[in-house]
C-alpha cells in the first residue's frame, strides 16, 4: 500500500507546498480530472499530450505529478534525469489495467502486419511493445499520417478506437478495454437532461461508448472539450467527461452553466475518476517533503518505450515520410 498516513493537524498544507515547491525546485503538473484545489495550485494543468510536452521540457529538478501512474512514467521515460513523484502510487487506470504486457505481446505476435497505435492510457511495457502512442487530442492528426493500406492494432480503449474508426473509415484490430469513468454515462439519463435543456450542445469525450458519443455536437480531449466550452454559442453545455474538468469552465466563463453528463441513476458519482481521486493536498505535500512516491524505470524498458512516444511527439506537430511508418 502506498498510501502514506500521518497526523498532519496544524500544518498549512498549501503554504508548506508552496515552501517546498520552491526549496525543491519542482513543477507541479495536473491533468484536468484534478480536484479543484489541487488544480488552483498546479504550475500547469492540461491533457496528457500538453502534460507530456511540459515534463520534457521542463528545467525544475522535480516533476510532482498530479495524473495518474501511466502519466508519471511518461514524464519518466521522456525526462529521465527529474525525480517524478506521483501523490499515490496507487493512482492506475481502468484501460492500463486492461491490458496486460504478456498478452499484448501475444495480439501483436499473432498480426505481424499490423502496426499497433497505442493510446497512451497503458503501461510503459506496452508502450515498448507499440509502434506510435497517440492521446485523444493528437490521434487523429497522428492517423491521418499512416498510410491508408497499414494495418492497424489499437489498444486499449475500443471506444476511442472505435470513433476514430468510423471517423476515418478505416478498420482497425481493437483491443477491447474501456475507461470505467466514460462507460459509465447513461444515455438514458442524458437523454432526459437534454429533454430538459433542449438548447444545450453535448461535449464529450472519445473514451465515451458511441451510444453516448451520438448524441455529441463535439467530441474531443480534455483540452478540446474545454475549448469547446470556451466558444460555444448559448449559455449551457452538458460535458460527457470527468466532471472536474467544469472547475476549469467555471473559472474561464463564469457566466455560463456547465452540466456533467449523468450516470446510471442520473445522480451517481460514478463519472469521478476513482483513480484520479485517490491524488490529494496532502499527499501531494508528502511526497514534495520525503521525494516519495518515486516513479522508477529501468533504462532498457525506457528507451524501448520513448521510440514510440517520440514518434507521437514528431508526429502530433508535424508529417512523416511514408516509409517510416512500416510494421514491426
Ligand atoms: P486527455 O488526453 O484528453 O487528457 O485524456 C486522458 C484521460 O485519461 C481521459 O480519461
Ligand atoms: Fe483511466 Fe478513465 Fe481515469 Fe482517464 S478517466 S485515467 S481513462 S480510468
Amino acid at each position: 500500500m502506498t498510501v502514506q498516513t500521518e497526523n498532519l493537524a496544524g500544518i498549512d498544507i498549501r503554504a508548506e507546498i508552496e515552501r517546498l515547491r520552491k526549496e525543491r525546485n519542482a513543477v507541479i503538473l495536473a491533468h484536468y480530472y484534478q480536484k479543484p484545489e489541487i488544480q488552483d495550485l498546479a504550475d500547469y494543468i492540461g491533457d496528457s499530450l500538453e502534460l507530456s510536452k511540459k515534463a520534457a521540457a521542463t528545467d525544475a529538478d522535480v516533476i510532482a505529478f498530479c495524473g495518474v501512474k501511466f502519466m508519471a512514467e511518461t514524464a519518466k521515460i521522456l525526462a529521465p534525469e527529474k525525480t517524478v513523484i506521483l501523490p499515490d502510487l496507487d493512482a492506475g487506470c481502468s484501460l492500463e489495467d486492461s491490458c496486460p504486457p504478456e498478452k499484448f505481446a501475444q495480439f501483436r505476435a499473432a498480426h505481424p502486419d499490423h502496426i499497433a497505435l497505442t493510446y497512451i492510457n497503458c503501461s510503459t511495457e506496452v508502450k515498448a511493445l507499440s509502434d506510435i502512442i497517440v492521446t485523444s487530442s493528437s490521434a487523429e492528426t497522428i492517423l491521418a499520417q499512416i498510410p491508408k493500406d497499414q494495418k492497424i492494432i489499437f489498444g486499449p480503449d475500443r471506444h476511442l478506437g472505435g470513433y476514430l474508426s468510423r471517423k476515418f473509415g478505416r478498420e482497425m484490430l481493437l483491443w477491447p478495454g474501456v475507461c470505467i469513468v466514460h462507460e459509465a454515462f447513461s444515455e438514458t439519463e442524458l437523454l432526459k437532461l437534454k429533454a430538459q435543456h433542449p438548447a444545450a450542445p453535448v461535449a464529450a469525450h472519445p473514451e465515451c461508448p458511441p451510444h453516448i458519443i451520438d448524441h455529441a455536437d463535439y467530441v474531443g480531449s480534455t483540452s478540446g472539450i474545454l475549448n469547446y466550452a470556451k466558444s460555444f454559442e448559448g449559455d449551457t453545455l452538458i460535458v460527457a467527461t470527468e466532471p472536474h474538468i467544469i472547475h476549469q469552465m467555471q473559472l474561464a466563463i463564469p457566466d455560463k452553466t456547465f452540466i456533467g453528463a449523468p450516470g446510471a441513476d442520473g445522480q451517481c458519482a460514478c463519472n469521478i475518476c476513482p483513480y484520479m481521486a485517490l491524488n490529494t493536498l496532502e499527499k501531494l505535500y508528502l511526497a514534495l517533503r520525503d521525494l516519495k512516491p518515486q516513479v522508477h524505470i529501468e533504462e532498457g524498458l525506457r528507451l524501448q518505450a520513448k521510440k514510440s512516444l517520440d514518434r507521437m511527439l514528431e508526429m502530433a506537430g508535424g508529417t512523416v515520410g511514408k516509409g517510416d511508418l512500416g510494421a514491426r
